[in-house]
C-alpha cells in the first residue's frame, strides 16, 4: 500500500492523466456538461478496473460529478503505481497496486465493496461475483452495476441463468461503440505494443496465430497482419472460421497451428485454449501469450512449474525449458499480454468505452426503480449518441435520410 501514498509518483500519475484526458474528447466533455449538476451527490461508486491513465478520467470525472468512490485494479497485475498514487492523492479511495499476490487483490476487492457502494463498474466480473457470493454480500444494497468486458459478461450471465442476480447489470461491453472499437482497434493496437515491448523482435516474416477470431481476434490479426506476420486462425464456430478464411488467413486446428507458429496470441475467454499437448509440439523459441481477460487460455501452469528452467530474461518474458529442451518464451505469465507488458488500450478508444460507462452509471441512478434484475443491454440511445459525439470529435460529418428514403423503407409497393 504504501506505493498508493507516494507523492512523487502521484505527480507522474497526474501528468499520464492530463494526458489522457486531453486525448478523451468526448468523455471530458460528457464530464464538463453534467458537473455543474453533480448526479453523483450523496453516491458511493464502486469500481474494479485495470487502473491506467485511462481509467484516472473516468474516476476522477465520477469524483467531480459528485461520487464517492472507491476503487481496485481489474487484475492482480496491469496497475499502474503512478495512477494510483495520483488517485489516491485526489481522495479516490484506491485499493490496488502492480504485482499483487491472489490473496492481496481479493482483499482490495473486499475493501471496495466495505465502503457499501451502490453503483459497481466491473471488468472481469470479480467485484460483482463477490458481491453476489462473497461473505459480506448480504449486507450490501446494490442499485445496479455495470460490466466492462466479454468475459465479465459471460459470467453474470451465467449467475442470472442461475436465477441468483440481486441487481441489473448493464452489459457495456455489448455497446457497439464499446466492443467494435475497443476489443478490436483498442487490443489490435495494444496487443502489438505488448508483445513488441516484451520480445523487441520483428512481426514479419513470422507465423503468427491468432486463438479466436472474435472481435479481439480479428483485431489482432488485422493489425500484426499490418505489422508483416503471416496470420494463422484457430476457432470453434463454424461462422468466424469461414469469415478468417474469407478475411484471407489460414484457418486450421491448434493442433496443426502449434507446430508451425512463430508466434501466438489467445484471444477467446475461453479456458485451455493452448494445452500441454499443443505445447510439446512446438517450435524451439516460440514466444507466447494472452490478451483474453483471465490468465486461463494458456497452460502457464506447465510451462512454470513443468519446465526444466524458468528464467526472466526480459521484463515480462519467461523463458521455459521444456524437458524436451525446446525453449517457450512465455509473456506476462500468461495474462492478459496488452496490459501486463503494455499500458492497455490508446486513451481514444477508452474514450468511448467510458462514456458508455459512465452514461449507464447516470441510467441506473435516474431509472433502478423500473429496472428488473437482469443483464441488459446498454440503452440505444446511448450508444448512438457517443457514435455521434466520437464523430463530432473527429469533425468527421455524415448525411440524413430524406423524407422520400424514410418513405421508400417504410413501404412496401
Ligand atoms: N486484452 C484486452 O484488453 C481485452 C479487451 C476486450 C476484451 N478482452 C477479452 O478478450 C476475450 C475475447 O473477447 P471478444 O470480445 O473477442 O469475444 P468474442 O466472443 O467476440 O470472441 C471469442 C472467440 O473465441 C472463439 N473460441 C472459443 N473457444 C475457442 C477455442 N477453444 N479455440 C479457438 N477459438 C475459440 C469463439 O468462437 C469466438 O469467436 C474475452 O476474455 C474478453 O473479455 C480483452
Amino acid at each position: 500500500m504504501s506505493k498508493v501514498k507516494n507523492p512523487k509518483l502521484a505527480k507522474k500519475g497526474k501528468l499520464s492523466y492530463e494526458w489522457a484526458r486531453s486525448h478523451m474528447q468526448i468523455l471530458d466533455q460528457t464530464i464538463n456538461r453534467l458537473k455543474k449538476s453533480k448526479p453523483f451527490k450523496g453516491v458511493t461508486l464502486g469500481f474494479c478496473l485495470h487502473i491506467t491513465k485511462e481509467t484516472s478520467v473516468l474516476l476522477i470525472g465520477a469524483k467531480e460529478l459528485g461520487a464517492k468512490v472507491a476503487a481496485c485494479g481489474g487484475n492482480p497485475l496491469t496497475t499502474q503505481d503512478d495512477i494510483a498514487a495520483f488517485l489516491a492523492s485526489q481522495g479516490i479511495h484506491m485499493y490496488a497496486w502492480a504485482g499483487q499476490s491472489a490473496k492481496e487483490y481479493d482483499w482490495c476487492i473486499q475493501q471496495v465493496l466495505n465502503h457499501k457502494p451502490q453503483i459497481l463498474t466491473d471488468d472481469g466480473s470479480d467485484l460483482n461475483i463477490k458481491a453476489h457470493f462473497g461473505k459480506k454480500s448480504k449486507s450490501l444494497k446494490i442499485l445496479g452495476a455495470t460490466e466492462e468486458t466479454t468475459a465479465g459478461v459471460n459470467r453474470i450471465k451465467a449467475v442470472a441463468k442461475q436465477g441468483k442476480l440481486r441487481y441489473p447489470i448493464i452489459a457495456v461491453n455489448d455497446a457497439q461503440t464499446k466492443h467494435m472499437f475497443d476489443n478490436r482497434y483498442g487490443t489490435g493496437q495494444s496487443t502489438v505494443d505488448g508483445y513488441l515491448r516484451a520480445m523487441n523482435l520483428m512481426f514479419a516474416p513470422k507465423k503468427l496465430v491468432v486463438v479466436g477470431y472474435g472481435w479481439v481476434g480479428k483485431g489482432v490479426a488485422e493489425r500484426c497482419h499490418g505489422m508483416g506476420s503471416k496470420i494463422i486462425v484457430t476457432e470453434v464456430d463454424p461462422v468466424k472460421a469461414l469469415e478468417a478464411h474469407m478475411d484471407g488467413f489460414d484457418v486450421m486446428p491448434m493442433a496443426q497451428a502449434a507446430k508451425i507458429g512463430d508466434i501466438f496470441v489467445t484471444c477467446t475467454g475461453m479456458t485451455s485454449v493452448i494445452r500441454k499437448e499443443h505445447l510439446i509440439t512446438m517450435k524451439d523459441g516460440v514466444i507466447v501469450g494472452n490478451v483474453g481477460h483471465f490468465d486461463v487460455e494458456v497452460d502457464a501452469n506447465f510451462l512454470l512449474k513443468k519446465s526444466k528452467s524458468v528464467k526472466e530474461v526480459r521484463p515480462n518474458l519467461d523463458e521455459c525449458v521444456l524437458k524436451n529442451g525446446k525453449k517457450i518464451y512465455l509473456i506476462g505469465k500468461g495474462r492478459i499480454a496488452n496490459l501486463v507488458a503494455a499500458e492497455g488500450h490508446p486513451a481514444e478508444v477508452m474514450a468511448q468505452s467510458f462514456s458508455n460507462q459512465l452514461l449507464s452509471i447516470l441510467y441506473i441512478l435516474k431509472n433502478h426503480k423500473k429496472m428488473k434484475k437482469k443483464v441488459i443491454p446498454v440503452p440505444k440511445e446511448i450508444d448512438v449518441q457517443i457514435a455521434k459525439d466520437a464523430l463530432k470529435a473527429m469533425d468527421v460529418k455524415i448525411d440524413k435520410l430524406t423524407r422520400e428514403q424514410v418513405a421508400y423503407m417504410n413501404s412496401w409497393n
